[in-house]
């Protein structure tokens, strides 16, 4: 990362910021650019705002003219892809944004890059690195083996489609110009500064409010959770070591189903947090209808970031997950401006259908 000028996009969502708070210090200068939804926050970023080598640009990837101007001001030579529209149930109410955002933002980026790389002379050290996820490979059955880098696409959503089409034409541009680019596709990621919409902060903060906690279907569903500080010491490993082209396959070796991730975090709040409205927190499970076309089981093979890299996870679960409720209790300020009308709006809408709210 030393001497490096890095734009970042989607700096001010959930690993984006975290990745610019973690490694923006070893960089020679950081410009991110958000367009800051309502995923988008300012506030995550606010110590960073005063410092000299650090810049944060309002912004939509879309806009081409804009993403051209600050490569070629900033002499950015590294380019890493946060930006995206990232939550399924929001791509099934509202699939068009994230086509928008995902694949023609990223195919915007793509083509500034490309001509920026070209106007220098086509740099070898220069990078577009390309964040994805394990969505894009589709569902695995109980007994089917983890995901690896050559298994094929299958996505089922609106969100994970419009992510693989993003992954294919970053491929596409590796092999037909040579931009050196990379790909990486991480399992689910968890711990500080994720908007409330997610499993783990929302289950957090319902249980702060004492308001149902909706687990979908029988709550059996399977994802492999890995701290987002992890994710961001294996994006940084990918972009120092990794040849262009190649895409890494990242997680954090730890299948668990959503209802045992519930269970402990009523466990947790209730040791760690004062006076909760309802006490035990597992009075408040409830069981709501699925999420149309939920993948049943994701699991990441890692073996190849792990032999090749040197990568591999920190985090055990339970430390991590301790870690988070702490952070969300001691946050209530980061959070608490999240939850104003637009969202009371979305969360009415998305689950007054599934249940009776509290
Ligand atoms: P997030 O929703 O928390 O943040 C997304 C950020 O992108 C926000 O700051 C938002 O303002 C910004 N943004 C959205 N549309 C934009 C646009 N058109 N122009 C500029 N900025 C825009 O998402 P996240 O969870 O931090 O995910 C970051 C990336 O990692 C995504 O590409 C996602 O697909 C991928 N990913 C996420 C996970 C996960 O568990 N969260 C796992 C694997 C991969
Ligand atoms: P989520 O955090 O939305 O991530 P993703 O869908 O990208 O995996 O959801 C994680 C799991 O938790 C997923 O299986 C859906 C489930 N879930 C619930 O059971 N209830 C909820 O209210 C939410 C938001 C998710």
């Amino acid at each position: 990362m030393n001497n490096k000028i890095i734009l970042i996009t989607g700096g001010a969502g959930f690993i984006g910021s975290n990745f610019v708070h973690q490694w923006s210090k070893h960089s020679a200068k950081t410009i991110v650019l958000d367009a800051l939804t309502y995923a988008g926050n300012r506030a995550t970023l606010a110590d960073l705002e005063s410092q000299a080598n650090f810049s944060l640009i309002e912004g939509d990837i879309c806009d081409a003219q804009l993403v051209s101007q600050i490569l070629a001001e900033h002499h950015v030579d590294t380019l890493i892809h946060f930006a995206a529209e990232s939550h399924v149930d929001r791509s099934i109410a509202g699939p068009a944004a994230f086509v928008q955002t995902n694949v023609v933002g990223t195919f915007t980026l793509l083509e500034a890059f490309r001509h920026h790389w070209e106007a220098q002379g086509k740099p070898d050290h220069y990078r577009f690195l390309h964040v994805s996820t394990d969505e894009v490979f589709g569902s695995l059955g109980p007994n089917d083996p983890a995901f690896s880098e050559v298994t094929s696409y299958a996505p089922n959503s609106p969100y994970s489609a419009s992510k693989a089409g993003s992954d294919h034409l970053v491929r596409a541009y590796f092999h037909t110009y040579g931009l050196p680019t990379l790909i990486t596709n991480c399992s689910n990621n968890y711990g500080p500064y994720q908007f409330p919409e997610k499993l783990i902060p929302l289950m957090c903060l319902n249980i702060l409010l004492g308001k149902s906690l909706p687990v979908y279907g029988d709550g059996q569903n399977i994802r492999d959770w890995l701290h987002v500080e992890d994710h961001c010491s294996a994006i940084a490993t990918v972009l120092g070591q990794a040849q262009p082209g190649e895409t890494y396959n990242i997680g954090g070796n730890n299948q668990v189903k959503n209802i045992d991730i519930v269970e402990q975090l009523c466990d947790l709040m209730d040791e760690l947090a004062e006076n909760l409205p309802v006490s035990p927190a597992r009075k408040l499970i409830t069981f709501v209808p699925d999420r149309p076309g939920h993948d049943r089981r994701y699991a990441m093979d890692i073996t190849k970031i792990r032999n090749d890299l040197g990568w591999q996870p920190s985090y055990d679960f339970a430390t991590g997950l301790r870690q988070t409720v702490g952070w969300y209790l001691d946050n209530r300020d980061w959070w608490q401006p999240l939850l104003s009308e637009d969202y009371q709006r979305y969360y009415s809408e998305l689950y007054a259908e599934r249940m009776a709210l509290d």
